[in-house]
């Protein structure tokens, strides 16, 4: 699967532009703040229906325009694609695959998979555990349409469970059959989850390793681990002890909702004690890892989008890194730098030929 072609109309600071690509390696080059990062989320719209970085959709209508639109032919199982997204200000967005609109959006979410590597993903080694929760979830969602319904309905018991113990703090009166109604209805969309969640990390973590130790050469002990309190207990019985706790602080304080995902180097927390290249190439395994795991599922190369890639690598990972992403088990890449030298010797070093666009606010030239 490829993206032979975009177009796009009043996309962030973009008026109008048109991209031919190939389908191997397209590099965008430019200065800061060109607009190189916002062609990838452009890619990462049409094949996601929402922005990478952004979860406002109105905020991608270019400044003083009234919608947006984004085209793309796609070449998907050897037939052609045309995938039209739109945005009007204040209005819902709409999605066509071949002119025909979708009945909902899931449907076109995991049709074209995608893997995007950011400077942003530093959130999920810094940032709380919701972020990292909120990874998994995405890659499980792009693979399995009832995990996200059945996600959305935890999350609604949840809230229904917690103001129902804010009134009971209020009343002084907890009304106990409809605690067990919310609690009921937990245990049975948070088992679910568990076990899903549980699934993935044993496909996952191998990829993961893998993709570390290739990357690194094998020479630091890293460890990925999911945890979760319905690990060793049922998700009743720790709803039923919790029940004095949750009552005084008002919300409840065991589930799927406090999963983590734990990341570690040798021995030791990556967040407080590894390197800023360390902690890239660990988040670089993790996406990679998510890359593997996609293409297994869909049978087809997800597109890889790699932006500003190069900082803090040093130049034995960034050659790894290239040699393996351009070599045929991958498929098409995106990516960014603001330095074409750079960029083209490093392919050049490897034998690869790339296309090249030279961005310069907000208008692409096929370099
Ligand atoms: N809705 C919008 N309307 C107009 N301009 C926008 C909009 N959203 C973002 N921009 C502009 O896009 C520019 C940033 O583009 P982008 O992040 O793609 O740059 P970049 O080339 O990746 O830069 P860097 O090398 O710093 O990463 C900023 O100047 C920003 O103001
Ligand atoms: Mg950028």
């Amino acid at each position: 699967m490829w993206l032979k072609d975009i177009s796009l109309l009043n996309f962030k600071n973009y008026a109008e532009a048109n991209l031919h690509f190939s389908p191997t390696v397209n590099a965008f080059w430019g200065n800061n703040g060109a607009g190189k990062t916002n062609l990838l989320d452009a890619i990462h719209y049409l094949c996601l229906c929402k922005s990478y970085f952004n979860p406002i959709d109105s905020q991608q209508i270019k400044n003083d325009q009234d919608l947006f639109l984004i085209q793309g032919h796609f070449e998907r199982d050897e037939r052609e694609e045309k995938i039209t997204c739109g945005l009007k200000r204040n209005q819902k967005k709409q999605f066509k695959r071949n002119k025909k609109d979708y009945d909902k959006l899931a449907d076109h979410i995991g049709l074209f998979p995608l893997v995007m590597i950011s400077p942003y993903d530093s959130n999920l080694i810094l940032d709380g555990s919701e972020e990292r929760r909120k990874f998994i979830d995405n890659v499980i969602s792009q693979t399995d349409a009832h995990y996200l319904e059945e996600l959305i309905a935890y999350n609604k018991h949840l809230l229904n469970r917690n103001s129902l113990l804010k009134q009971a703090a209020i009343h002084r009166r907890l009304d106990e059959d409809l605690l067990q109604i919310f609690n009921e209805r937990l245990v049975f969309s948070g088992a679910l989850i568990f076990e899903k969640r549980k699934k993935f990390m044993d496909a996952f973590l191998p990829y993961f390793y893998n993709h570390y130790k290739y990357l690194t050469n094998d020479c630091e002990q890293v460890n990925l681990t999911y945890q979760s309190q319905l690990e060793d207990n049922h998700f009743e019985t720790l709803l039923v002890q919790s029940l004095p706790k949750d009552k005084a602080l008002e919300r409840t304080t065991v589930g799927i909702h406090k999963d983590e995902l734990m990341f570690s180097i040798n021995e030791m927390s990556l967040k407080k004690n590894g390197s800023q290249g360390q902690q890239k190439s660990f988040l670089i395994a993790l996406k990679l890892a998510q890359y593997s795991y996609l293409k297994g599922f869909k049978s087809k190369n997800p597109l890889l989008l790699l932006d500003d890639i190069f900082d803090k690598l040093d130049d034995n990972r960034i050659q790894k890194l290239m040699q393996m992403v351009s070599a045929k088990d991958f498929g098409q890449i995106f990516i960014t730098d603001t330095n074409k030298n750079r960029v083209e010797a490093i392919f050049n070093q490897i034998n690869v030929e790339i296309a090249t666009f030279e961005v310069n606010n907000g208008a692409v030239k096929n370099a």
